[in-house]
């Protein structure tokens, strides 16, 4: 793989300032985004004064933990623009995410937002390895969702030339990086995996292609995944995050020549981890639930907004910003199998770590008799098709997890193609409990 560090000289000098420096800079805009708040949103101001506390008593970073919390029900509950700061007609973009229960969160941006947006995603693609006048495939989901304009203009901003081709008509992705010959893909990892599977049906060596660099994200990702991505298209695998209350992509990013965890773009961001239970913040280093609280946002600022993303915060290193670990899962996919805790991140390293297995899977529960069971769908890789291999990677498969997670899975080996595939965020969980 080539190496791609990008040269100093092109950061923001932000991005390698003293720690002071990014702690003063956020400190004077942490002031103002409260002020902004407080001011300009009654649920805010509602808030601070029920729990007495006022944008002037924040003096110190540390004072922030001081303030309320903000849930995504909030946003319900001021559906679809009461959280808003501005007048609507300063806003210059709304994005929703579909949720899967009751009325979407919707989310907008002035010209400044969707600026620092572009500027944001720009760096984050800087980071990952992608230059100014490198071709770059977006084929994450255009529309509603944050991902296909969210990298979209931060491609333009980088000075890349973009190919908006969104998800989809897989065969015709392909197609297109074969015509086209892009340097970076930025896509959901699980569509990647579509895709490779459709080099192979084309009888292409993915190895062969034009890509250097893939920035993944959207939805959790493990390192085993990584190295399965890496390998078969010898490319670089990068991690990028966001959120749509937040901002969308690129609040966070890996630099390709670390790959350590995703450096947090602190100078419009600041990170705390909170023990989800009790709300206590606790120190860098230890894992829990991630809190934003935004330092520049016009249109929608959030204060402590609860993310549920499960990670710990690390100390700097190809960057000065604190880097967030990759996320282990979000607190509402862990499964809780007769008292025991499982994310499917750890079922997915196994998977990918089981000889003759694809890299698809799905985890079903389902209640067996009064108890509730996990079935994890798998599928044999086709020269691993037949009964013997297959039994043979189900046992497998099943004692990894037993040793890992400490549970007792089933296992369905399927055939080729059987297990759902994405062509955005994958399902991985499908709760089947107490359906009969
Ligand atoms: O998924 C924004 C995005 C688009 C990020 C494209 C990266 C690339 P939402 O639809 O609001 O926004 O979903 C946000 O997705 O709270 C995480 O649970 C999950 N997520 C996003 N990025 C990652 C990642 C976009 N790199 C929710 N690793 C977040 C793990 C991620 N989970």
């Amino acid at each position: 793989m080539k190496d791609l560090t990008p040269d100093r000289g092109t950061l923001d000098p932000i991005e390698i300032a003293l720690v002071d420096e990014i702690r003063a800079r956020q400190l004077e805009r942490l002031k103002w985004s409260l002020r902004h708040a407080y001011d300009n949103v009654p649920m805010y101001r509602q808030r601070f004064d029920e729990a007495g506390v006022h944008p002037d008593d924040l003096q110190s970073l540390s004072d922030l933990g001081k303030f309320p919390f903000t849930y995504k029900s909030d946003l319900r509950d001021n559906y679809p623009f009461g959280l808003f700061a501005v007048p609507r007609e300063q806003i210059l973009r709304i994005h929703a995410s579909s949720g899967t229960t009751g009325k979407p969160t919707v989310v907008g941006y002035t010209k400044r937002d969707i600026d620092t947006w572009a500027d944001l995603v720009a760096r984050s693609m800087r980071a990952s390895g992608t230059r100014p006048g490198d071709l770059v495939h977006v084929a994450y989901g255009y529309g509603l969702f944050t991902g296909g304009l969210g990298a979209h203009y931060g491609a333009e901003r980088l000075g890349c030339t973009v190919i908006p081709i969104s998800g989809g008509m897989t065969e015709r992705q392909v197609n297109l990086i074969q015509d086209f010959r892009p340097d970076t893909i930025m896509v959901t990892p699980s569509y990647m995996l579509n895709i490779l599977e459709q080099f192979h049906k084309q009888g292409l060596d993915p190895s062969d292609c034009s890509l250097s660099v893939g920035i993944f994200g959207a939805e959790p990702w493990t390192n085993a995944m990584r190295s399965e991505v890496e390998q078969a298209f010898d490319m670089h695998a990068v991690d990028i995050y966001g959120l749509s209350e937040i901002m969308g992509p690129g609040v966070a990013n890996e630099c390709v020549e670390t790959k350590d965890g995703l450096h947090i773009w602190e100078d419009h961001f600041y990170p705390e981890i909170i023990d989800p239970e009790t709300g206590e913040v606790l120190p860098d280093g230890e894992m829990g639930e991630l809190v934003f609280t935004t330092l520049t946002k016009e249109g929608l600022p959030m204060v402590r907004y609860r993310t549920r993303d499960l990670t710990r915060l690390l100390p700097g290193t190809a960057r000065s910003m604190r880097r967030m670990e990759k996320i282990t899962g979000r607190s509402d996919d862990m499964i809780i199998l007769r008292g025991v805790n499982v994310f499917p991140s750890q079922i997915e390293e196994q998977v990918m770590a089981t000889g003759g297995l694809a890299p698809h899977y799905q985890i079903e529960l389902f209640t067996a008799g009064r108890m509730d069971a996990m079935r994890v769908h798998v599928e044999a890789m086709p020269d691993a098709a037949d009964e013997l291999s297959r039994t043979a990677s189900a046992r497998m498969l099943s004692k990894r997890i037993k040793d890992v997670a400490g549970v007792s899975t089933e296992i369905s080996v399927g055939d080729p193609g059987d297990v759902e595939r994405s062509q955005g965020k994958a399902r991985r969980v499908v709760d089947n409990r107490n359906k009969e």
